[in-house]
C-alpha cells in the first residue's frame, strides 16, 4: 500500500534523510520516534510530496506520488503538520468540513455534513461546533485539526506531533480513537511522537530515526534499553509491564 524506496531528501544541498526504505501495512499505527532534528518531519513531508526526494520513490499502491495530482493525493493522504495554521474566523464545523474539500464539487452533500457531524461527536466537540477556531485553547484546536484530517477519509494519515498540546486524558482519548479507526477502517496511520510510553501503549510498530537514517524498527518486542540509549543519548531502563513496556529514567 505505502512503500518508501531508498529515499534521500532535504533542503537546498543538505540531505536531512538518507537511504530510507520502509514498507507500511494497512490497519497499523506506526510511531516515528527520534531526537529533534533527526528527520521525522522531513520524512512525513516527503511522503506527502511537499518535498521532492533527491533520490528514491514513494509509492502508494505501486504508483509514484510524484505522478499524482494534489487532489488525488488528498484523497489518499491527510497530513497534519507540526506547525499548522487555520483561518481564525472559521467555526469548528466549517474547519472540519474543509477536510471534505477533495470530494466536494460545487457544495457539500448531505453525506459530507453527516460525516462531519459524526466526527464532531466522536471527538466530543459538539459544544464547540459553532465557536470560532481562533477562540479555542491550543489543545481544543489540536483536536479540531485531527478531526479535520479524519474527515478527509484518508487511506494514509500522517500526524506530526499531534498530541503535544493535549492534556493526558485527551492524549489517551485521541490515541485510542486513532488506533480504533486505523484498524477498523484498515488505514495506515503514521504518527510522530516524543512520548515513548504513549507510543509503546498505542502504536503497533516503531521506527527510530537518528541523524536522518533509520536506526531501528520493529514491533514492541524489539524495543530494548540499548536502542533508546543510543538513539536519544539518555540512560533509561525499559520495564515489561503487562502487555506493554514502560520507560523509566535511569540518570
Ligand atoms: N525548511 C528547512 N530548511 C532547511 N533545513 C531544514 C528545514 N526544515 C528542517 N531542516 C533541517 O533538516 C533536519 C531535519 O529536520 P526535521 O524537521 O525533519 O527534524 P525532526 O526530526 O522533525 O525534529 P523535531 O523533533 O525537532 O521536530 C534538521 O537538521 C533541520 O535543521
Ligand atoms: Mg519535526
Amino acid at each position: 500500500m505505502l512503500e518508501i524506496s531508498n529515499i534521500c531528501a532535504g533542503y537546498g544541498n543538505k540531505l536531512s534523510i538518507k537511504n530510507i526504505s520502509l514498507h507500511f501495512n494497512k490497519g497499523n499505527v506506526y510511531a516515528i520516534l527520534g531526537p529533534n532534528g533527526s528527520g521525522k518531519s522531513t520524512l512525513l513531508k516527503t511522503i506527502d510530496k511537499i518535498i521532492k526526494p533527491k533520490e528514491g520513490v514513494v509509492y502508494i499502491n505501486k504508483e509514484d506520488v510524484q505522478n499524482l495530482s494534489r487532489k488525488k493525493l488528498a484523497k489518499n493522504i491527510a497530513y497534519l503538520p507540526q506547525k499548522n495554521s487555520t483561518s481564525a474566523s472559521s467555526t469548528v464545523f466549517e474547519t472540519i468540513l474543509l477536510g471534505r474539500k477533495p470530494y466536494i464539487i460545487f457544495e457539500p452533500r448531505q453525506e459530507d455534513l453527516k460525516l462531519v457531524e459524526n466526527i464532531i461527536y466522536i471527538f466530543g466537540l459538539k459544544y464547540f461546533s459553532f465557536r470560532n477556531v481562533g477562540e479555542l485553547s491550543g489543545g481544543e484546536l489540536q483536536k479540531v485539526l485531527i478531526a479535520r484530517a479524519l474527515a478527509q477519509q484518508p487511506k494514509i494519515l500522517l500526524l506530526d506531533e499531534p498530541i503535544n498540546h493535549l492534556d493526558p486524558k485527551n492524549q489517551i482519548e485521541i490515541l485510542k480513537v486513532l488506533k480504533k479507526i486505523t484498524s477498523e477502517l484498515g488505514i495506515i496511520t503514521i504518527i510522530v511522537l516524543h512520548d515513548l510510553n504513549l507510543a509503546f501503549k498505542f502504536a503497533d510498530y516503531f521506527i527510530f530515526m537518528k541523524q536522518g537514517k533509520i536506526y531501528a524498527k520493529g514491533d514492541l518486542s524489539s524495543i530494548e534499553d540499548k536502542i533508546i540509549k543510543e538513539v536519544y543519548d539518555i540512560r533509561v531502563k525499559i520495564l515489561n509491564v503487562g502487555r506493554s513496556k514502560l520507560l523509566v529514567i535511569d540518570e
